[in-house]
């Protein structure tokens, strides 16, 4: 079976009130649309076509990877309107599932029984029960409960308004018979659009029946409108994959303030997350890892019984097993640590790799460098790697001793346990095991006196 699916995705999204188009606002940084998209790629022998019209420009350059056909709907007249502009595209074997772009958390598993609904003699459609159905087209049954039609809320008639029964707009059928259909709608309505509900009454005219399922949760079909139904789903969002990972073996110290944009693809066991932290990007993270408060870490590799303190931020950046990292430290991107490093408060490390079992405890920047291994790097001490146009690399050989707020003026190397005297401005390579210090001769002057400030 051949399925066509149509993402209904043209709609200004105008209480928003946002310069950006609807489906381009995120949930958990992913586009609204691009969640709908990737549900639906999941749907073996199916290709996309997508019904875009408002923000046209931006929403093609934003999500030119999808592997679907776009089609624009120039005036946006109705869903039906909308789905007509792709009746060209479908082939009357097809099973063609409609979607809507801003409805971004509808189930793989809730689509494929909808389409399993579907054969030569029905139309799918999903339907939602709603405490208020207040926006939405009411299902219409007859007495004997088979679906008559759908009627818009504002064609409603008051005792039709009373059913609580909504139309989610998500429906699938053969690709033949919703043509015919399509060329049949008229826009003759409260709204004066063409709408795609009105297949319904025909269908049943033409003697086909309406065989309903229902989403297992009603936020799987909540649409987007405006940024506190945005927020809305976020949160459910999160927390479902907060869930997830829990029964994964994470402890998550409180669900509701964890944050998980993107993935973690290798994913350890007994890993305890602190409140506020932030998993961004592609990540993978290894056994009884801790991460403490408010840290964020985006595209990060890191290791078994890592520590990581509260209040980092560490962006594509490796941390080897046993690594101690924090409170307080940033790791940017391209720093690869190896096990048992130490970095903690007030650390910058760049564009760096630093061996196992060095220390870089207190107040220092590490850029463009090459840490070797068992390398001890006192409190303040700074690569100064930029001259003002180029980058130049550090070398510190394995067992190398800086003393405390010492720059090491790059390009530089420090030879092998060579020690660097506190307070040292180092502009060339120091050999290795010898003491290099740069440093002005401590001086004391006897008998001077201090300015003393003069009675007027
Ligand atoms: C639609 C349904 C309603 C259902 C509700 C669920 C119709 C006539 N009504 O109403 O029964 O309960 O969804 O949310 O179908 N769109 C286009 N082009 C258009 C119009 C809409 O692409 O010309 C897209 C929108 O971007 C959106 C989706 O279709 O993604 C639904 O449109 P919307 O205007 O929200 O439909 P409702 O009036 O809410
Ligand atoms: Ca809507």
């Amino acid at each position: 079976m051949k399925i066509t699916t149509i993402i209904l995705a043209a709609g200004k999204g105008t209480r928003m009130r946002s310069e950006l188009p609807k489906i381009l606002h995120q949930i958990a940084d992913r586009p609204l649309l691009q969640h709908v998209y990737d549900m639906s790629r999941q749907l073996n022998n199916n290709s996309i076509k997508i019904v875009y019209g408002h923000g046209a420009d931006l929403v093609r350059e934003t999500l030119k990877d999808f592997d679907a056909g776009w089609i624009e709907q120039k005036q946006q007249l109705g869903t039906g309107h909308a789905v007509q502009q792709v009746s060209g595209q479908i082939a009357d074997t097809d099973t063609v599932l409609i979607l809507y772009g801003d409805v971004p958390l509808l189930k793989l598993d809730t689509v494929k029984k909808l389409i399993a609904n579907v054969d030569d003699g029905t139309l799918a459609l999903l339907t939602v029960n709603l405490d208020n159905p207040a926006g939405y087209g009411r299902i219409v049954r007859d007495s004997a409960g088979q679906v008559t039609r759908i009627v818009e809320e504002k064609d409603a008639a008051e005792d039709e308004k009373l059913i609580r029964e909504g139309n989610t707009g998500i429906l699938a059928v053969h690709g033949g018979k919703l043509k015919k259909w399509l060329n049949r709608l008229t826009n003759n309505n409260a709204q004066g659009e063409y709408y795609l509900t009105d297949v319904i009454e025909m269908a049943v005219a033409d003697g086909i029946s309406i065989v309903t399922s229902q989403p297992e949760s009603v936020d799987e079909v909540l649409g987007v409108n405006n940024r506190i139904q945005l927020s809305h789903l976020e949160r459910v969002y999160q927390q479902e994959q907060a869930c997830q990972l829990m029964e994964q073996g994470v402890t998550l110290i409180d669900p509701a303030r964890f944050d998980l944009r993107g993935s973690i693809e290798n994913l350890g066991i007994d890993i305890i997350c602190d409140v506020n932290v932030i998993i961004e990007g592609k990540n993978s993270i290894g056994s009884n890892v801790k991460i403490g408060a408010n840290t964020h870490i985006k595209n990060s590799i890191i290791g078994d019984n890592v520590e990581i303190l509260a209040n980092c931020v560490i962006e594509n950046a490796v941390i080897g097993r046993g690594s101690r990292v924090g409170p307080y430290a940033r790791l940017r991107p391209e720093t690869v640590l190896a096990e048992d490093v130490h970095i903690g408060n007030f650390v910058e490390i760049k564009k760096s790799t630093v061996a196992a079992f060095s220390k870089i405890n207190h107040l220092s920047y590490i850029g463009d460098s090459t840490v070797g291994s068992k390398v001890n790097v006192g409190a303040g001490t700074i690569t100064c790697n930029y001259d003002g146009v180029n980058k130049f690399e550090t070398i510190i050989e394995d067992g190398a001793f800086i003393g405390s707020d010492t720059q090491l003026v790059a390009p530089v190397t420090i030879g092998k346990n060579a020690t660097i005297g506190a307070g040292s401005t180092i502009t060339r390579d120091s050999p290795e095991n010898q003491l290099t210090l740069s440093r002005v001769k401590q001086i004391s002057i006897a008998g001077w006196q201090r300015p003393v400030k003069q009675e007027k």
